[in-house]
């Protein structure tokens, strides 16, 4: 499964690149509208730091398919190779992806909420397609069970589209989705910060190092022996 950082703040996302096994960026226009700049300034700043090969995936604002079309082509022109266009899933939006499936330009399909989304979005030509695990949930659905079983539509109607979950609280929803075998998951700092968190690893840590400097001195590492 691959991870990517939802989140537009660029030194958030080097901590986050430094310390996790990350494939790339997610934005939305809520999270560019936190950094309070120009956005296109932010994605271009974002993609110099991530490089050319990483994961960056960025959302038209038009709301009809022409201009989510024209919107879809500016993102492209500013932030080049290995860019996902977020269309949408709604009327409008599977028309401008099939549109933009015939000129060559990858789209992640979101606000997705139903199966029913995910299905259409991969059939009209979506490389990804975003359910929002934690907003279905609060909605009284079960966003996990939506997102394992958009995988298995896109997979038994052999539609080449993998799910990228997104809207995440916590590393429950991601490691089963993990353990699913989704294609992508997109994970706030928070939350990923989250996955690796455990006071029982620490102490088990810590005795470890209290026992070897009470063999050797305080402070004493292999390297120093
Ligand atoms: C990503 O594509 C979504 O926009 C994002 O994960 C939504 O997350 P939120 O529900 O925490 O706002």
């Amino acid at each position: 499964m691959r991870l990517l950082i939802d989140n537009a703040n660029l030194e958030l996302i080097k901590q986050m690149y430094e310390y996790y096994p990350v494939d790339g960026v997610t934005t939305n226009p809520s999270i560019l509208a936190k950094e309070k700049r120009p956005p296109f300034e932010v994605l271009r700043e974002i993609r110099k730091w991530i490089g050319p090969e990483a994961d960056l995936h960025a959302q038209v604002i038009a709301r009809d398919a022409e201009g989510m079309v024209t919107d879809a082509e500016r993102i492209c022109r500013e932030l080049g190779e290995n860019t996902f266009v977020k269309i949408p899933v709604n009327r409008e939006g599977l028309k401008a992806t099939k549109l933009l499936y015939a000129k060559g330009i990858r789209v992640t399909g979101t606000a997705v909420y139903t199966r029913m989304q995910g299905w259409l979005a991969g059939k009209a030509g979506a490389s990804y397609v975003a359910p929002y695990v934690n907003r279905i949930d609060n909605l009284g659905g079960c966003g996990v069970q939506t997102a394992k079983d958009i995988h298995d539509m896109l997979r038994k109607n052999n539609i080449a589209c993998d799910i990228l979950a997104a809207s995440f609280k916590n590393s429950q929803q991601v490691q089963e989705l993990a353990l699913y075998g989704a294609g992508a998951a997109t994970v706030s700092p928070d939350v990923m910060e989250g996955f690796i968190r455990n006071t029982t690893v620490d102490s088990a840590v810590d005795a470890f190092i209290s026992d070897f400097e009470g063999l050797t001195s305080p402070g004493m590492t292999m390297a120093a022996l």
